[in-house]
C-alpha cells in the first residue's frame, strides 16, 4: 500500500505509514492565481493500493482528496481508499426544514464517485463505528472516543460523564462503562449558529471529576456553557474531550472554565493530545 496525505495536515498521513511500514506517496500541489488546483501525481501507482488520508476542513480540501482519488485511478492504482479522518458537512443528514440541501449525502456521493471506499472517524450522524449505509453510500466509521477515554481515564480520581446534550448521550454511556462509573446529560437548546442555551437541571458532580465528551467542538458554545452550567454545581473538576476539534474561537475561551481540553488529531489544534493513527492503520490492514 501507498499512503497519500498532505503536508497542511497534522503529519497523520506520516504516522499511518510508519505503523504500516509502507511508503508516503509523493505528489506535487501548487494553486493557480484563481485559486483552483493543481495536483500531480510523483509516485508510482500503477497495480497498488493507495489510501488518502485527509480530513477534508475546507472545500479545498475536499476538492484535493477528489482529484487525487480521480488521478490515482487514471494512473492504474489497483483501489483507492479515501480516509477522511474530519469529514465535513455531516452535521447535515437531515432536512430540518423543506427545500434544504442534504449536504451529508451530497458529499459522500461525490467521494464514492472516485473512491474505492470512504472512511471517516467518528462520523457527526453515527452513534457506532462500523460499515454503514447512509442514502445508499457506504460509510466506514471508525471510533476514536474509548482511545479518548484511555487519555484520561488516570487523571480522573472520581469520574462521572456527563454529554452536554441527548446527542451525545451514546458516548457517554460507552465512556461510563469504560470507567465503570454514572453518566447524565444535559440539555442543550441551539439558539443560533454558535449560542446554545443549557438547560440548569441540577445534577449531583460535588467533589466528582466531570468529563464532558462531544464529538466535535465548532464555535465551543456548547463547551463553555456547558462548563459553566455544571462549574456551578461545585465539580473537582471538568475534562473535556473531543475527537474534532474545529475550535473556531481558539482555546483562550476556555482557559478558567474547563480544567483540561483535549482533541485528537483528525484535525491539528493546539489541544490535540490524542492520535488515531493506530486506528486508521488497522481499519487499513483490515480491508
Ligand atoms: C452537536 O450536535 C455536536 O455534537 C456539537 O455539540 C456541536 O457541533 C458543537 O458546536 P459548538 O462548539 O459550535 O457549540
Amino acid at each position: 500500500m501507498i499512503v497519500f496525505g498532505a503536508s497542511d495536515t497534522t503529519g497523520l498521513a506520516w504516522e499511518v505509514s510508519k505503523q504500516l511500514d509502507c511508503p508516503l506517496g509523493k505528489v506535487e500541489s501548487k494553486e493557480f492565481p484563481d485559486g483552483e488546483l493543481y495536483l500531480k501525481i510523483l509516485s508510482k501507482v500503477e497495480g497498488k493500493s493507495c489510501a488518502i488520508i485527509k480530513s477534508t476542513r475546507t472545500s479545498d480540501d475536499l476538492v484535493y482528496t477528489l482529484l487525487l482519488a480521480d488521478a490515482l485511478r487514471d494512473n492504474g492504482a489497483l483501489s483507492v481508499h479515501a480516509v477522511a479522518p474530519y469529514l465535513m458537512y455531516m452535521r447535515q443528514d437531515k432536512r430540518f426544514t423543506e427545500g434544504e440541501a442534504l449536504s451529508a449525502k451530497t458529499i459522500l456521493k461525490l467521494l464514492d464517485e472516485v473512491d474505492d471506499d470512504v472512511t471517516t472517524v467518528n462520523c457527526h450522524f453515527l452513534s457506532e463505528g462500523g460499515k454503514k449505509m447512509f442514502e445508499g453510500t457506504w460509510i466506514r466509521n471508525l471510533d476514536a472516543m474509548p482511545l479518548m477515554v484511555d487519555h484520561f481515564k488516570p487523571k480522573l480520581r472520581n469520574p462521572i460523564v456527563i454529554a452536554p446534550d441527548k446527542g451525545s448521550l451514546g458516548y457517554a454511556k460507552k465512556a461510563a462503562q469504560q470507567l465503570d462509573c454514572e453518566f447524565n446529560h444535559l440539555t442543550k437548546k441551539r439558539i443560533s449558529g454558535k449560542d446554545v442555551i443549557v438547560k440548569d437541571k441540577k445534577l449531583d458532580v460535588k467533589g466528582m471529576d466531570v468529563l464532558i465528551l462531544d464529538d466535535i467542538i465548532s464555535t465551543g458554545g456548547t463547551i463553555v456553557e456547558a462548563s459553566r452550567v455544571i462549574r456551578g454545581w461545585k465539580p473537582a473538576s471538568i475534562n473535556v474531550g473531543c475527537v474534532h476539534g474545529l475550535l473556531l474561537n481558539g482555546v483562550e475561551q476556555f482557559q478558567g472554565v474547563v480544567d483540561r481540553l483535549v482533541a485528537t488529531n483528525t484535525l491539528a489544534s493546539p489541544a490535540t493530545k490524542v492520535s488515531v493513527a493506530g486506528l486508521i492503520a488497522d481499519d487499513l490492514k483490515s480491508i
